[in-house]
């Protein structure tokens, strides 16, 4: 039976996926070596063009299980500044696929999670950059890295809780009211000791497909 892919079936692939795809077709041996040669060429070049474009010298990517150690102290760090919630090491563990990194001179050098509530609304939580070196592009970086999963996964609105408006609306946040956002209220805010004397604010950006 020869089965035609959707013409669509490839778009919003990452290069990753694309050579999972070329691995999983040459295993099966419907995928020629040369072929396989070809799409690993191709994907190479396209990492060495993007290696000698990068201007900023840090990159960010997907978060591994060895990058644990540095997330537990950047969140634990920006916890303690009373920044962000603080979150055990097991829950970072179990949540690593949600969380992106940026790394530069292979440290890393900030992190934020990409939650996603059952509603299908995103939240971005733990962003935190170095306090070394802040106000470089890296927190920009890694909110822009977060949109565009968001945007692959078709997620209509992502969503942040602040006291650096500034930062998000420079990113094309906008502002909206935390009462907008029941799944923030049912998760966090019921159970927050601030709850009555909320010094964040809430952003929100949408995405239409
Ligand atoms: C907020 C934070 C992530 C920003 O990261 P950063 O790497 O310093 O920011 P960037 O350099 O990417 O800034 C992007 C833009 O936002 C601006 N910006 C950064 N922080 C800002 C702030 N607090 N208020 C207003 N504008 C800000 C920058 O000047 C830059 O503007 P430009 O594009 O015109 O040059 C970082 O300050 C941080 O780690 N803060 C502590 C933890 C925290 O507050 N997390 C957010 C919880 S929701």
């Amino acid at each position: 039976m020869n089965f035609k892919l959707d013409k669509n079936s490839f778009e919003h692939l990452t290069l990753s996926e694309i050579q999972a795809e070329a691995n999983f077709l040459s295993r099966r041996q419907l995928l020629k070596d040369e072929d396989l040669n070809k799409i690993e060429s191709a994907i190479n070049e396209i990492k060495q063009l993007l290696n000698t474009r990068n201007p900023h010298g840090f990159i960010v990517r997907q978060a591994r299980l060895s990058d644990i150690d540095s997330l537990e102290s950047m969140v634990a760090y920006w916890a303690k500044q009373g920044e962000n919630l603080p979150r055990p090491r097991a829950d970072l563990m179990r949540n690593i696929l949600s969380f992106a990194v940026c790394v530069k001179e292979n440290v890393v050098v900030g992190c934020a999670c990409l939650y996603v509530y059952d509603s299908g609304l995103a939240e971005i939580r733990s962003l935190g950059v170095s306090p070394q070196i802040q106000r470089q592009g890296q927190g920009r970086a890694i909110v822009e890295f977060l949109l565009d999963k968001a945007r692959r996964m078709e997620i209509k609105k992502v969503f942040v809780l602040t006291r650096s408006p500034g930062f998000f609306a420079k990113i094309g946040f906008s502002a909206t009211t935390i009462e907008a956002l029941p799944e923030k209220i049912l998760k966090d805010c019921d159970k927050c000791r601030k709850k009555n004397s909320c010094d964040e604010v809430a952003y929100e950006i949408n995405f239409s497909y």
